[in-house]
């Protein structure tokens, strides 16, 4: 496996590869690697030639009191598992490396950034894009692969593909979870043995909602049922709960085909997010 660091060394192997006519899936991520990453990955390697997966974590979408500086960082061991999954390519920027100049240009996210994570973390789907996008014309995937698990990236990455015309196909990963429910994240990490233990009631709280959205049909009811499940299993704070249509994320109607149900708590100082999609047809 090729690890690279600098973008004129990345254009030279990926200008090698298409040379060669390889079709290359990419796996963005910020590392601090989990099995969540690993499906991504080994589902890229089904699908294509060669394997990029990027490790850099994105000063452009943490907001200011955010956790950028201590965000959890292991290249080597990041490394190690990627190779394990059959990553052929990491490239693990440095900042400067990505962002040498500020032209002052950005990409906006549109109205689905309005609710959800886009409205507790303003700009964040912003810095988003302007990585993604960067990665995309450096990397020239024909697939891009990103998790249910961020359910709101997913959908606003799609638009964007979809209405700049990327000439790349986006492959969403089903959300990978631990044993007791808690969907996997680098993040989890923060977490005390106290609250490790209480993180599951969002999942729990989550599908308490959609048995009753789907029993009831009545959303505003659903969603109390959840808030209620996690103000009495944890002492964490919710910072959403909400259930809307995807991928539009708008208030659901009679006529929605996909609804997504998610939640972002924070346990302890840890923000946490977990969804589920629910068919309605
Ligand atoms: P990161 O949080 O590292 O996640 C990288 C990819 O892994 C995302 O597509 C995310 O949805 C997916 N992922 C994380 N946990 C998962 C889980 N438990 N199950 C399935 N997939 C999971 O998302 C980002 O990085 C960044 O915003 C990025 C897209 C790399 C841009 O900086």
């Amino acid at each position: 496996m090729n690890v690279i660091t600098t973008i004129q060394a990345l254009t030279a192997a990926i200008q090698a590869e298409k040379d060669q006519k390889k079709t290359i899936g990419l796996v963005p991520t910020m590392g601090y690697l989990h099995e969540g990453h690993l499906t991504l990955a080994e589902q890229a390697r089904k699908e294509n030639d060669l394997v990029v997966m990027s490790i850099f974590v994105n000063p452009t979408q943490f907001g200011p009191n955010e956790d950028f500086e201590s965000y959890p960082r292991d290249l080597p061991r990041d490394v190690a598992m990627a190779e394990s999954a059959g990553v052929d390519i990491i490239f693990a920027p440095t900042v400067e490396e990505m962002y040498p100049q500020d032209g002052g240009i950005r990409i906006h996210a549109g109205r689905q950034a309005e609710v959800l994570c886009g409205a507790s973390r303003p700009g964040h789907f912003d810095g988003v894009l302007q990585v993604v996008a960067k990665l995309f014309h450096l990397t020239q995937p024909i697939r891009a692969y990103f998790g249910q698990k961020d359910a709101q990236q997913l959908a606003i990455i799609s638009t964007m593909v979809r209405d700049y015309n990327f000439p790349l196909e986006i492959c969403a990963v089903p959300i990978v979870r631990e044993e007791d429910g808690l969907a996997k994240s680098s993040r989890n990490v923060y977490l005390s043995e106290t609250e490790r233990q209480e993180a599951p009631a969002i999942q729990k709280a989550l599908q308490l909602a959609r048995t009753h959205f789907l029993t009831h049909g009545d959303v505003a009811a659903a969603l109390a049922e959840a808030r209620a499940h996690i103000t009495t299993a944890t002492n964490g704070k919710i910072d959403y709960i909400e259930l809307l249509t995807y991928p539009d994320l708008t208030p659901v109607t009679a006529n929605t085909e996909q609804v997504l149900l998610a939640a972002a708590v924070y346990i302890g100082k840890t923000r946490l997010i977990d969804n589920c999609l629910i068919e309605m047809k």
